[in-house]
């Protein structure tokens, strides 16, 4: 079998990730893990933070963007130990004892940490804060979250007219809401939940769909008192409450394993086991979507960790049709479109991707970055207002492509130049740390075993 040459070259702060698929013979076989989930390390740190006694977290993403969550709540007093996957230690300063920082906090990349911190920070009175991230932090949409916000009496201010980063809190004591959401985003429910945690009095969250659940799962374990209504998607809190340290195991991330599965069904002879994925019903919709396409992928060894639902995932290649994602499936798979278009370049017919509008308010516009660099690669992808048009079968020939330093677009693309032929070069490929930082080392392995 041949093999394909996966190189890295850093330029002064820019790596350029280039793949050299051989002509034939290319296909990927082995068992790999994916790192720690993205959104369940975030919360272990922050609930960690805020609990009375030590929360030990095993399996921890050290990604940036968890790094950027541990690196504020050590600004606002938590005790947190170096970060490992073996064992991190929080020492919680229990709940409203978030200490005023004495520099602005940075966010960095993560929509989740400056989100759902935001919860927290509003409601401490008698503090102030500012904080603030990198340059694609400081453009996404912040209403979301200081609407709502406001509605419980926050003092926030920011550019603006405050929907924009840098912002400043001055916390107060809040009100209770029912707050009926208008897109289902788990930051904007974890957001609104966290500062009910405070308040006294019942916090309720509808949203208009279900997103992602880690934040009620957690809380609950913690010790909050929180109710989901299923009939009408709301979650309610109770408080204030009371969280008790915890010990955390955090599964693999099904938004990582997802580049596997794809590169799995789409390359030619392979077979992959991917290994202690969470599974959690919330997050499956990438499952469901490459199943209608008729991807071949079992889940073995189905088992409850710490409360999340996990599975061993095997994929095996097959040939694959087109479909059509959009409505309640699309918040279950909002991370993982990105690489669902790449499946969809490779499946036979039309797929049609609507009600995804979210992915333009994503650490890049994601909908235009997967449409113009896919189409450099000669796909034939068309951009509509709130999803793709991807009209598969066409095959893709190697080119420089630019991952707008979203990471979940530079592995996207890293798996679509799997299959294309001669070298594709992706520009800004460092930013596969913010969620995957053995990416490279992992394509570079399967890729010289093959
Ligand atoms: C996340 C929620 C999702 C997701 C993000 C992580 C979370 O965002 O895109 O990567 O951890 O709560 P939205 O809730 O805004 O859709």
């Amino acid at each position: 079998m041949l093999t394909a040459i996966v190189t890295v070259e850093t330029t002064e702060n820019q790596q350029d990730l280039i793949i050299n698929r051989p002509t034939s013979g290319l296909s990927l076989q082995g068992r790999i893990s994916v790192p720690g989930d993205k959104s369940i390390s975030h919360r272990a740190l922050m609930f960690g933070a805020i609990a009375q006694g030590e929360t030990q977290i095993q399996g921890l993403l050290l990604g940036e963007d968890p790094r950027s969550t541990a690196s504020c709540f050590r600004a606002l007093g938590a005790e947190i130990s170096e970060l490992n996957t073996e064992l991190v230690q929080v020492k919680g300063i229990g709940l409203g004892q978030l200490q005023e920082p004495v520099d602005v906090l940075n966010a960095g990349n993560s929509g989740t940490t400056i989100r759902l911190m935001l919860g927290l920070l509003a409601s401490h009175p008698e503090r102030f804060f500012a904080v603030t991230g990198d340059s694609s932090l400081r453009s996404r949409p912040m209403s979301r979250v200081v609407k709502p916000l406001q509605q419980m009496g926050a003092a926030i201010w920011g550019r603006q007219e405050s929907t924009l980063a840098p912002l400043a809190i001055q916390g107060q004591n809040l009100n209770p809401i029912h707050y009926n959401s208008p897109i289902a985003s788990a930051q904007v429910k974890s957001c609104i939940l966290l500062a009910g945690l405070m308040t006294e009095g019942k916090t309720t969250v509808t949203e208009p769909a279900l997103s992602r659940d880690h934040s009620e799962r957690m809380l609950k374990a913690f010790g909050a008192e929180l109710s989901v209504d299923p009939e009408t998607n709301s979650v309610t809190i109770s408080g204030p409450a009371q969280l008790h340290g915890q010990k955390v195991i955090v599964p693999g991330d099904i938004s990582s394993a997802a580049f596997w599965l794809v590169a799995g069904a789409i390359v030619p002879g392979s077979e992959l086991l991917i290994e202690n994925v969470g599974v959690n019903p919330t997050r499956t919709g990438i499952l469901e979507a490459l199943a209608m396409m008729g991807a071949n992928i079992q889940l073995e060894n189905e088992r409850t960790v710490a409360g999340e639902p996990v599975a061993d995932l095997r994929v095996r290649s097959s040939s694959l049709n087109s479909c059509t994602i959009a409505g309640d499936l699309i918040p279950r798979m909002i991370d993982e479109i990105p690489i669902l278009a790449v499946a969809a370049v490779f499946a036979q017919g039309t797929t049609v991707i609507r009600d995804a509008a979210e992915l333009r308010v994503k650490e890049s516009d994601r909908i235009t970055t997967m449409a113009t660099q896919l189409n450099r690669m000669g796909a034939s992808v068309t951009e509509l207002p709130d999803g793709l048009e991807i009209t598969g079968g066409t095959s893709l020939t190697g080119t420089d492509v630019d991952s707008y330093t979203d990471h979940r677009i530079t592995m996207s693309l890293a798996i679509a130049a799997l299959n294309a032929t001669g070298t594709t070069t992706i520009h800004g490929a460092e930013a596969a740390a913010i969620s995957y930082p053995n990416f490279i080392p992992t394509l570079k392995q399967l890729c010289s075993q093959s």
